[in-house]
């Protein structure tokens, strides 16, 4: 079977036209281990590719926050919480926040400071809750696997003025942010990571340069029931963690398991 020209297939199609072509190929890889015929490796990939990415979008969410992004004739952009949220609301994600966005944000807010490298890895539309932040980092790098949803965190880093902020294309299967950063975000990745490879969510914290990372687990599932997740996740992470990561402290705010952890 030819892997370049499922990857082709896919990649022309409009759902994942955006996503990087490492993952799409990847994807194509891994569907061919398990089936022979091309329409269900074909089927399987655009499976795994739902559950990785699609399934987080609402429709059209990249172009409407981009629209609403050129159209603000707000004064404040990079402080303006409710349109923060609107833009929030875009996600499936963030949008499982917007009841406790304000404890969240003060929760992570105590281990951001206005000197600090930030990297949000898989970030999402999480960079568009800048103005949720206590202190604005002196860098944000944030990292995503869909060029659509690059551009859009791009514009929207352009639009309120900094410098030093970046968004850019990066598979956290097969790669670590270049950087190093005082603070590492990766909200909601991990298992998503361990979906598309067995073992790298591990692999990837103790490889990665942070002096603190932040990292959660959804502990409901997208279709609103609880499935032990919280117990799940919790020993996933405390017997799996390498010696020279330790655990700063653990907390639950609404359906999400944060830990805050050491290097
Ligand atoms: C559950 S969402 C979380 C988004 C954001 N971190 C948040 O919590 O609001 C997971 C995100 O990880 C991204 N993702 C999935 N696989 C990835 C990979 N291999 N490398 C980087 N990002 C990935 C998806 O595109 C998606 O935006």
């Amino acid at each position: 079977m030819d892997i370049n020209e499922l990857v082709a297939e896919i990649a022309n199609s409009r759902k994942y036209a955006s996503v990087s072509r490492e993952v799409i190929e990847r994807a194509c890889v891994e569907a061919s281990k398990k089936y022979k015929k091309k329409k269900e490796v074909l089927s399987e990939s655009k499976k795994q590719l739902h559950i990785i990415y699609e399934s987080f979008l609402t429709k059209n969410c990249q172009s409407v926050a981009r629209k609403k992004i050129e159209e603000y004739s707000g004064e404040d952009m990079a402080n303006d919480k409710s349109f923060s949220k609107e833009l929030l609301a875009l996600h499936v994600s963030t949008k499982e926040r917007l009841d406790s966005v304000d404890e969240m944000y003060n929760f992570i807010s105590q281990y951001i400071t206005q000197e600090c490298v930030l990297s949000d890895v898989g970030c999402g539309f999480n960079p568009l809750a800048l103005p949720f932040f206590g202190n604005k980092p002196a860098r944000y790098l944030a990292y995503e696997i869909s060029q659509e949803t690059v551009d859009l965190i791009n514009l929207y880093f352009d639009r309120i003025g900094v410098v030093n902020y970046r968004a850019e294309l990066l598979d956290a299967v097969n790669n670590f942010p270049t950087e190093c950063s005082d603070v590492l975000l990766a909200f909601k990745l991990l298992p998503l990571l361990q979906q598309q490879k067995k073992g790298r969510a591990i692999e990837f914290l103790a490889n990665t340069s942070f002096e603190k990372a932040i990292v959660s687990f959804p502990i409901k599932s997208m279709s609103g029931r609880n499935k032990g997740m919280e117990s799940f996740y919790s020993s996933f992470i405390e017997s799996n963690l390498p010696t020279d990561i330790s655990i700063v402290e653990r907390k639950v705010i609404n359906n999400e398991l944060f830990y805050v952890l050491k290097k």
